[in-house]
């Protein structure tokens, strides 16, 4: 039987080749790096902690190996208190591996397979006095087995989970770890959390986020600084009211959940950040004593099923649900279903510094009766249905720091005439896809109470940023622009432009300019020494404009043009200063593309898309550039090979069929001449 005359040849190699392997192959730890106290043995594929390296590193880093157990007795070095091995494919920790390495404070043992031997490896970790960091993510770790692990854990002050296949945390979970500060538990698939933080007096950071929860109820953890439960299926969120601390929370992400109405937030806070976007926020105040509704409920009430302790009711319409906001500094309420801003709820942040609105249901924007705050920097009312903003003179220079402010795709016909120039730090502004016009000279009038259909922007200092795409604009006066000192300006998707002088007295600062489809052809930009990016895309340019060549650009688009080549002193003279071209959509002559080559073997410059830039031969054929060998073609687009390989063609035919012919007509000759070769040759015997 093979099996059993194989044993014992096996059995005299084994020895040998213990005594072999550490000749023959390097010592393991010539794997490591070492840099003063730390040694790195990342990436080795090693299968065990390698030994020899000095007694008194403090840091050792094994991830990216195939290590799969610590056995006991591996680990010998004293002083270590940080020893990494993500990514390998762990499955337990030997109960004494650290019985020589007391001093361990941070364990990483992400993206293992620890769900194999987790009992075992929970004795392991339960002899580390002084644990403070422990990453368990990615190790497959169910409710039970991550409760196993965590037992006795009492120093632990950070614990990364997330990634597992948690489910269910109740107060068993985390019962030991009495200082626990910061707490991962992203990407796991909890749906229930009940009572589980009361025992982390402590805990600070908690993140929840990409889990499948339904509701945070209840929540009444005051020492909470960061909750991030972002990505789940959250449709309430209330808070405790009945508490008279004040919650230590700055900042709550609730994002891409599916609220319905404002979070009930905390009676008394320091919130400073408020992340509600992709919900169905809106405010149903206008409901409240609304007699068609008046039987509908106007009341919430969440029972605690186990312990009947904290039964939640909460006045659907009650203002005061809102809680504390006195202290927000951003609110983010974008993609949601606003419709307008309860009575006062602005003015309950007086601190707030941004307030991001796109693509809500606003209709009209009040400035005078919400009473923004002077500390408003951002205001991001873009993709409403707003089509007025109502605000007086005194309101307005009242926003003395709002800096950025984006009014677009919305439906704005009319706007305060004075709205712009009255706003003292006002550096960029978005109005594209309205249907607003640049006012001529005679238009313009003064006084914000006017309303004007059309919009002055001279001699507004502080305004750097100008985007007016899709606005429908045909002609812009030529002093539209005088006294700006704008570095970009957007002007695309406004076909059938009319640009006049106007952008000419931006020409010294001006660094983008856009004029996608505008239909602008030949403009000179001679002077606009400050241009890095320049949009010329859609406009059915036949060629490029000469004076593009001496400017210092980095960025061009030339897309969607009718270019057919670019002359070789242009392409060196671009090649050489772009950083980015984009090129697609041209009907380029497949015989003159030397400018490709040009481009393709300047190393500094991203030419996008280059595989798709296609090219037209002689037969109307399109072909990608990069792969059409041009063989078929003259140096310098003249004549093409092509057609003397045609006049070749039917020659070549010509003789091809002679020889056919003659062919045909000798064959039974040569065929048996062949024949009488063969038979006559003599035999050897
Ligand atoms: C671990 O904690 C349990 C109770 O949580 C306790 O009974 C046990 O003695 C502790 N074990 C050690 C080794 O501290
Ligand atoms: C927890 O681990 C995951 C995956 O290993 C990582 O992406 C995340 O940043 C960690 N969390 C913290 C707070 O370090
Ligand atoms: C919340 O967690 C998600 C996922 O990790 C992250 O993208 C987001 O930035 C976090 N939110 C905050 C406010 O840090
Ligand atoms: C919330 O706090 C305010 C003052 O801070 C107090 O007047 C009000 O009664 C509190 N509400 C509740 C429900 O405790
Ligand atoms: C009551 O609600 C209806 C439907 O939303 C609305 O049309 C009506 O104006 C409301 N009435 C009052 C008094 O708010
Ligand atoms: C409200 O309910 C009462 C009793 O069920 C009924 O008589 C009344 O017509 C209802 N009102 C409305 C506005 O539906
Ligand atoms: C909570 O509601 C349940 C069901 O109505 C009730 O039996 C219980 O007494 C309530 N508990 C409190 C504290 O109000
Ligand atoms: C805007 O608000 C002010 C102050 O509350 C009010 O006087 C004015 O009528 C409002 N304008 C419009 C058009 O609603
Ligand atoms: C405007 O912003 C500056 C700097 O952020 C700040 O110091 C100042 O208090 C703000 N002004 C108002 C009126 O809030
Ligand atoms: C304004 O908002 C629109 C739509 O939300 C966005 O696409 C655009 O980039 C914003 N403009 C600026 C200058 O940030
Ligand atoms: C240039 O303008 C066109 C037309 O508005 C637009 O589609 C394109 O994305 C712009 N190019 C760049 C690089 O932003």
């Amino acid at each position: 039987m093979p099996v059993h005359s194989l044993t014992p040849i096996l059995l005299c190699l084994l020895p040998m080749w213990r005594i072999l392997t550490p000749v023959s192959s390097h010592p393991q730890h010539s794997r490591c790096q070492l840099i003063q106290r730390t040694a790195l043995c990342n990436n080795g594929r090693l299968t065990s902690v390698p030994t020899g390296l000095p007694d008194n590193i403090e840091e050792l880093q094994l991830n990216y190996n195939n290590i799969q157990t610590l056995q006991d007795n591996s680990l010998s070095y004293l002083s270590l208190n940080s020893l990494s091995l993500a990514c390998n494919y762990l499955e337990k920790l030997e109960p004494n591996i650290f019985q020589d390495s007391k001093l361990l404070e941070s364990l990483n043992l992400a993206n293992n397979d620890l769900y194999k031997g987790y009992s075992e490896t929970s004795h392991a970790l339960k002899t580390l006095p002084r644990l403070r960091a422990l990453d368990l993510s990615e190790n497959k770790l169910d409710d039970e087995m991550a409760a196993t692990l965590l037992q006795n854990l009492t120093s632990l002050e950070y614990l990364n989970l997330s990634g597992n296949i948690l489910q269910r945390l109740d107060e068993t979970s985390f019962r030991d770890l009495h200082q626990l500060k910061e707490l991962d538990l992203q990407r796991n698939l909890m749906f229930e959390i009940d009572g589980a933080f009361d025992s982390n007096p402590k805990l600070q950071r908690l993140n929840l986020a990409f889990n499948s929860l339904p509701c945070l109820m209840d929540f009444h953890m005051t020492q909470l600084v960061v909750l991030n439960a972002s990505h789940n299926f959250i449709e309430w969120f209330i808070s405790r009211q009945d508490l008279d601390d004040t919650f230590q929370l700055e900042t709550l992400d609730l994002s891409d959940n599916k609220l319905l109405f404002f979070p009930f937030l905390p009676n008394q806070s320091h919130l400073r950040n408020l992340y509600l976007s992709h919900n169905s926020v809106s405010f149903y105040e206008h409901l409240a004593g609304n007699a068609t509704f008046i039987n509908s409920t106007t009341t919430v009430e969440f029972y605690n099923m186990k312990t009947y302790k904290s039964n939640v009711t909460a006045q659907l319409w009650d203002e005061g649900l809102h809680g504390d906001i006195s202290s927000l500094e951003i609110l983010d309420l974008r993609e949601n279903q606003v419709e307008y801003f309860p009575q006062g709820f602005i003015q309950k942040m007086p601190a707030l510094s941004r307030l991001q609105m796109c693509g809500n249901c606003l209709e009209t924007l009040n400035l005078t009766s919400e009473q923004f705050s002077g500390s408003l920097y951002e205001l991001d009312v873009s993709n409403n249905r707003l089509n007025q903003i109502v605000a007086d003179e005194g309101t307005l220079t009242a926003l003395s720091n709002l800096t950025y402010l984006n009014l677009s795709l919305n439906d704005f016909k009319r706007l305060p005439s004075g709205l712009f120039p009255s706003l003292p730090s006002l550096r960029s502004v978005d109005l594209s896809y309205n249907n607003i016009d640049i006012c001529l000279t005679e238009e313009a009038v003064t006084g914000t109470d006017a309303m004007s259909a059309c919009v002055d922007w001279k001699n507004i200092a502080s305004l750097k940023q100008l985007h007016l795409k899709g606005c429908n604009i045909k002609i812009i006066p030529s002093l539209a622009f005088a006294g700006l000192f704008l570095t970009h300006l957007e002007l695309s998707d406004n076909p059938g432009l009319i640009l006049q002088e106007s952008v000419q007295s931006l020409s010294r600062t001006l660094q983008h300019l856009g004029l996608g489809k505008t239909h602008i052809q030949d403009y000179d930009f001679t002077h606009f020494q400050s241009l890095k990016s320049l949009n010329i895309s859609r406009n059915s340019l036949a060629h490029i404009p000469p004076s593009l060549v001496n400017l210092d650009l980095k960025v061009l688009d030339l897309r969607d043009n009718r270019l057919s080549t670019i002359p070789s002193g242009q392409a060196n003279a671009l090649a050489s200063k772009l950083h980015t071209v984009f090129l697609t959509g041209n009907p380029f002559n497949c015989c003159q593309t030397e400018w490709f080559r040009t481009f393709e073997t300047t190393k500094t410059i991203n030419v996008v898309g280059q595989s798709d830039i296609e090219c037209q031969d002689l037969f109307q054929t399109t072909h990608r550039v990069e792969h059409f060998r041009s063989f078929v073609c003259m140096e310098e687009g003249g004549e093409s090979i092509f057609w003397y390989i045609l006049l070749f063609v039917p020659i070549c035919l010509f003789f091809v069929g002679i020889s056919i012919i003659v062919l045909l007509t000798y064959r039974p000759k040569t065929l048996q001449k062949s024949i009488k070769k063969k038979c006559l040759k003599p035999t050897s015997y």
